[in-house]
């Protein structure tokens, strides 16, 4: 008995020994990587921002005003890109207002021009060019989202759809591509959308510009890889903007509603900071989702059949687009 209680004794003193001569030292030791790793990445993070030429797409409104607040505190060169001259003069005073004693910022330009015109776009990336010289990080954001259903919808709105989410930002990057290339330097991001990567009734138009961008951008990064420039797709879900107010329906009227989901929403300041660190840390392809989108990507990749019978499901349910 007195021998057994001694072994027992031993016993626990060794596994003692082991807990505090092994694992203790083994966990402290990670936690210590994980946070020189964590500070690593904050310290490239800020040195890649700082004083960095940034070019925003859609930065008079939603998502594009507030990572042009974000990049600005974080020392970027900002160059704002819109189709409203008074809105975007508004955000330039508002930036040049903010004082960071602890960062160096910058007053912003602005490039006033319409995506959706091809044409114009060009000489709009001549007049980017000419602010600095270069650009070292392109973020297309601007975009249009679209209500309907396909049976009433004019093919000129997907056109005009396609024409703003797709070929306005292919236009753009293409038209800034060769100085990247030529500098071996160069950044190009994408604001995406969960619907990019999933593709739910009502949205045609939007899913399509927003697939078609993914796999634009899927390329691009493949094939500028060899002349170090990076790309990134940012794929958020709701964003608390003005998004859906200003989709267009299948006759191209303005949809003028703001959606519930869209009212629910993430703050578009936090979605504009996890932009930052996915550019600032050269993500090449981020999805800014809730646990639901997120497992509905799954579906669609690894159980399409399921994902097709709950897309059909929620088709009948809505009948038509009145909600999302
Ligand atoms: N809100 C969401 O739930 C959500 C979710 C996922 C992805 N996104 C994406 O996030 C991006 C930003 O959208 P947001 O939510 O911030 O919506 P928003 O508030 O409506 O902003 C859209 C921006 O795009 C610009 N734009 C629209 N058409 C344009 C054109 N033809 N030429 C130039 N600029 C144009 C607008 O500029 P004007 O002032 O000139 O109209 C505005 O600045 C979009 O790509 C959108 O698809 C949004």
């Amino acid at each position: 008995m007195i021998l057994s209680s001694h072994r027992r004794s031993i016993s626990r003193g060794g596994a003692m020994d082991l807990i505090f001569g092994n694992v203790v030292p083994l966990v402290l030791g990670s936690l210590g990587v994980m946070v020189l790793y964590q500070l690593l990445q904050r310290y490239r993070q800020r040195a890649y921002i700082q004083d960095a030429v940034v070019v925003i797409t859609g930065a008079s409104s939603g998502l594009g005003k507030e990572c042009a607040r974000v990049f600005h505190a974080a020392g970027a060169r900002l160059i704002l890109c819109g189709r409203d001259r008074a809105r975007l003069q508004e955000l330039v005073q508002e930036l040049k207002e903010v004082a960071d004693s602890k960062q160096k910022t910058y007053t912003p330009s602005t490039v006033i021009f319409d995506l959706s015109d091809t044409e114009t776009v060009a000489s709009a990336a001549e007049e980017i060019l000419k602010c600095h010289g270069h650009v070292d990080i392109l973020i297309n954001n601007a975009g249009v989202s679209y209500r309907g259903t396909i049976l009433n919808t004019h093919v000129d709105v997907h056109k005009e759809v396609m024409g703003i989410n797709y070929f306005g930002p292919v236009a753009l990057t293409q038209a800034i591509l060769p100085s990247m290339v030529q500098r071996r330097k160069g950044h190009v991001a994408v604001i995406s959308s969960v619907q990019g990567k999933i593709a739910i009734p009502f949205r045609s138009a939007y899913a399509a510009s927003k697939h078609a961008t993914q796999a634009y951008f899927d390329c691009l990064r493949a094939e500028v890889e060899q002349y170090g420039l990076e790309v990134s797709v940012i794929s958020p879900g709701y964003i608390r903007t003005n998004l859906s107010l200003n989709a267009v329906t299948g006759d191209g009227s303005k949809y003028g509603v703001l959606d519930k989901n869209t009212a629910e929403g993430r703050d578009p300041r936090e979605v504009a900071e996890a932009v930052l660190r996915a550019v600032g840390r050269r993500k090449k392809d981020v999805l800014l989702a809730g646990p639901l989108p997120t497992l509905a990507v799954y579906i669609r990749t690894l159980c399409p059949q399921l994902f097709f019978k709950l897309m059909a499901s929620r088709a009948r349910k809505e009948q038509r687009p009145k909600e999302d």
